[in-house]
């Protein structure tokens, strides 16, 4: 019998040389590591679909980020559900909004940590939309026209470059109260060079935007817009987020977002979108993030809650896989549990 001329197995024989060949490892400078602020005082209620996630009160909210940046994580990335919603996104861009609150608290106690600002407007919007939403043309009146919950497309649009101002003026707000990347997940067109040239005009040049540059519709947000109370009140997300089934769309708007200034540039979700990640790599060399969305993370505590998995190994595991992909920076709800882990 022939001997076999390659055996992979002899570099698999014991941890110390699996560990040896390894290609891809984790390390906690890597994640980003999301808080979701409340208003009020010592509140810490659990987030229903997404055990472990919490609303936290600014307060709170300071704990957390103390805990996080003791782990060794370097980020967090902060989402804000306000007093009130209205039709401006008014709790986005003033200047006591609570991430605003939030970021100037944290800054205070935990200066070295990293605070992202996810800049949208659906939290703050009273239809629960990432833009400006008007009637379509033919339509006599927001009201009528969203009125059902089965609204038609038809009847009203959200409108691109209204939206763009008030991302810009969030940004800004958000920049001053000492956010260090701004990273904006509307999916508007020209929303990066719009929020490039806000914060040159008011001096913050030396702020960079990590842009969610390809995001899909996606049904693993499903957990996030109970977390964040972000849920449309009618429609849905599809007329600006990108169809899940486009890879080629997904580079141009990767491919617009530097062109535009983006510093750094984001896929989510995460798992089900490691193909994308891996093309980005190969053509684009700014520092790639990806974002295990929070349906990812439902899924694996839902099954790991019924003892179907292994709960750290998959969590592991899925981390690895997109890093493995390219991303070199993972937005995640894991961050702290991983960090551990690997400590
Ligand atoms: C805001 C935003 C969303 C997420 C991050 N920023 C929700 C959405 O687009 O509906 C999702 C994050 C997650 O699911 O963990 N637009």
């Amino acid at each position: 019998m022939p001997f076999p001329v390659t055996r992979l197995r002899r570099l698999r024989r014991n941890e110390p040389l699996r560990s040896m060949v390894r290609e891809t490892r984790l390390t906690p400078e890597a994640f980003v590591y999301p808080i979701f602020v409340c208003p009020g005082q010592g509140v810490r209620k659990e987030v229903r679909s997404m055990p472990g996630v919490f609303n936290l009160s600014v307060d709170e909210a300071v704990k957390e980020a103390r805990e996080t940046y003791s782990l060794g994580v370097p980020a967090v990335i902060l989402f804000g559900l306000p007093e009130k919603k209205d039709e401006v996104a008014t709790g986005a861009w003033a200047d006591d909004g609570i991430v605003q609150q939030t970021t100037r608290a944290i800054k205070r106690e935990v200066p070295n940590l990293i605070i992202l600002g996810d800049v949208c407007l659906c939290e703050y919007m009273s239809h629960g939309h990432c833009g400006v939403v008007r009637p379509a043309s033919g339509a006599q009146s927001l009201g009528a026209a969203v009125a059902a919950p089965g609204a038609a497309v038809t009847d009203y649009e959200i409108v691109n470059d209204a939206t763009l101002e008030l991302l810009a003026r969030t940004s800004v707000s958000l920049a001053r109260a000492g956010v260090d990347i701004i990273a904006p997940s509307d999916m508007m067109d020209g929303r990066v060079a719009a929020i490039r040239k806000a914060l040159d005009e008011a001096r913050l040049t030396n702020t960079p935007i990590l842009s969610y540059a390809a995001k899909f519709a996606s049904g693993f947000y499903g957990p996030f817009r109970e977390a964040a109370d972000s849920a449309p009140q009618f429609g849905d997300r599809r007329s600006y987020q990108m169809d899940p089934a486009n890879l080629r769309e997904a580079m141009r708007e990767i491919e617009l977002d530097i062109e535009e200034g983006a510093d750094m540039i984001m896929i989510k979700p995460a798992m089900p979108y490691l193909d994308v990640i891996a093309a980005a790599r190969e053509r684009v060399d700014v520092p790639l993030a990806a974002y295990q969305v929070s349906g990812e993370y439902a899924m694996i505590e839902a099954a790991a809650r019924n003892n179907w998995i292994d709960r750290d190994r998959v969590m592991m595991e899925s981390l690895l896989s997109i890093r493995r992909a390219g991303a070199s920076i993972i937005l995640t709800y894991y961050a702290k549990d991983a960090a551990r882990l690997l400590s």
